[in-house]
């Protein structure tokens, strides 16, 4: 059935009865839904015309861009050959076979083993069940605990959810589930008081050394963390977090999960972030959005080597699988968006170029009375907007002008996002020198809004 023409109220009072994702019902009753029809590159288009910067590349995940003709032609020739099988049953279709050949060649070394989902949320599920099997199989059956940190999203299912430390997502549903433990993020700017970013960054890895003592390392499955913490407001560690935290995981036998969903496939100016902090030889990684630019639904889960062989060793089932995974759609397209990533050198240009340019623009506004930090590596960034700079105090009714300036910036035709009073940003990898400079003007216009609301 072809979609009909329709007017912006006409969407909006279809969409009543549609119960949109984070969305607060009461109030979009009211106020109707923002309906998208068209992009290209790094612009959107609404129902009445208007055309719109995105500096969030959907939900972080349109890497190489809107309107690659490329992708949506991998997808239909896939499907004029093979639009559905599955890869239950000691079954598989040549692009899954391929994508987990290309997986293994970009991702770090010892991640040689690939299992396919749909979306972010169900990888992690999948970590979940497989760091239990795996311990299970390894007669530890007490080891169970997956530590992870405040602020954290890895997901909205049960798992997933619990594992992520948001305290809005378990206060509606009773979470975390058993088995969860959270310690403090790499939020210097909150967290840091009169420390050093350097010295900061080892006290926040050591949190995870005492929950490790305190629930006693014979319970402590795994530690999951995101190189850079995204949707938890862009949350950069210090240069000290990473290896200390890689030290403590060995040293109490704990695995680490790395969940690139969003700092994968190019985010940070490397394939990985990873590469970005010298992660070496993580036993899970998690992939989605920017592994199709977000144009089919795709995530794997990278099995490390200690994992992978104690499952090939055991010789029984995994009991785990979702009709879509490894569907071969998605794969066909997740290959031909690497290979865009790859042959036009994109994240070589977010490493040397548009990512520095990015940088530099967005540093320039440090001085502006709102702002009291920036955090940018790659094309990834939040600004933390503070009632005092001096004291790094936040506002009083925390998330009300992060929300005030996201939606000047809505107003303004600048998509951005606001995580508690942070404004957050992670625009196409593709974006060009010139439209930083209409995303940032266009960001720093909306500042100066939401500064005279403010003394109003
Ligand atoms: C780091 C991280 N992990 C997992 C997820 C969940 O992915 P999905 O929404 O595809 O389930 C997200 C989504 O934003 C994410 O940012």
């Amino acid at each position: 059935m072809a979609i009909q023409e329709r007017s912006t109220e006409e969407w909006q009072a279809l969409d009543r009865q549609h119960l949109h994702p984070f969305t607060d019902y009461k109030d979009i009753a009211e106020t109707g839904s923002r309906i998208i029809t068209r992009a290209d590159g790094v612009y959107l288009w609404d129902s009445d015309g208007n055309r719109m910067i995105d500096g969030m590349s959907g939900l972080w995940n349109v890497n190489i861009g809107y309107g690659r003709r490329e992708l949506a032609d991998a997808a239909h020739r896939q499907m004029l050959e093979l639009p559905y099988y599955n890869t239950f049953f000691k079954t598989t279709t040549p692009p899954a076979v391929e994508l987990s050949r290309v997986l293994k060649e970009i991702t770090p070394d010892g991640l040689d083993y690939v299992f396919y989902a749909s979306s972010g949320s169900e990888a992690n599920d999948t970590i979940v069940r497989m760091v239990r099997h795996y311990w299970n199989l390894e007669g530890k059956p007490d080891k169970k605990t997956i530590i992870s940190r405040e602020y954290a999203y890895h997901g909205s299912t049960l798992a997933a959810a619990s594992l992520g430390g948001m305290k809005a997502m378990h206060d509606v549903a009773d979470l975390p589930l058993p088995g969860f433990a959270h310690v403090m993020p790499p939020y210097w700017y909150d967290f840091g008081g009169d420390l050093s970013p350097d010295e900061f960054g080892l006290r926040a890895a050591r949190a995870i050394e005492a929950k490790i003592l305190e629930l006693g390392p014979d319970k402590v499955a795994a530690f999951i963390a995101e190189p850079v913490q995204g949707a938890g407001g862009v949350l950069i560690p210090p240069a000290t977090y990473w290896p200390e935290v890689q030290r403590i995981c060995k040293e109490y036998d704990v695995l680490l999960i790395v969940d690139e969903v969003i700092c994968g496939f190019g985010r940070l100016g490397t394939w990985f972030g990873c590469d970005a902090f010298a992660i070496e030889r993580p036993d899970f990684m998690t992939l989605a959005k920017g592994i199709t630019s977000g144009y089919l639904p795709l995530s794997a889960v990278m099995v490390g080597d200690r994992v992978a062989d104690a499952l090939l060793a055991e010789g029984a089932e995994f009991t785990h699988g979702f009709t879509y995974s490894g569907h071969p759609v998605p794969c066909a397209v997740a290959l031909e968006n690497i290979r865009i990533l790859g042959d036009e050198a994109i994240i070589d240009r977010v490493a040397t170029d548009t990512g520095p340019y990015f940088a530099e623009r967005l540093n320039a506004l440090a001085d502006h009375p709102l702002v009291g930090e920036v955090r940018v590596r790659g094309l990834i960034a939040g600004i933390e907007l503070v009632a005092d700079k001096a004291s790094r105090r936040h506002f009083d009714d925390p998330g009300k002008v992060g929300g005030m300036c996201r939606d000047h910036c809505l107003a303004e035709g600048v998509v951005m996002r606001a995580v508690r009073d942070a404004i957050v940003s992670a625009p196409a990898l593709t974006i060009t020198r010139s439209e930083i400079d209409e995303l940032i003007d266009g960001f720093a216009r909306c500042l100066d809004l939401t500064a005279a609301d403010i003394k109003k």
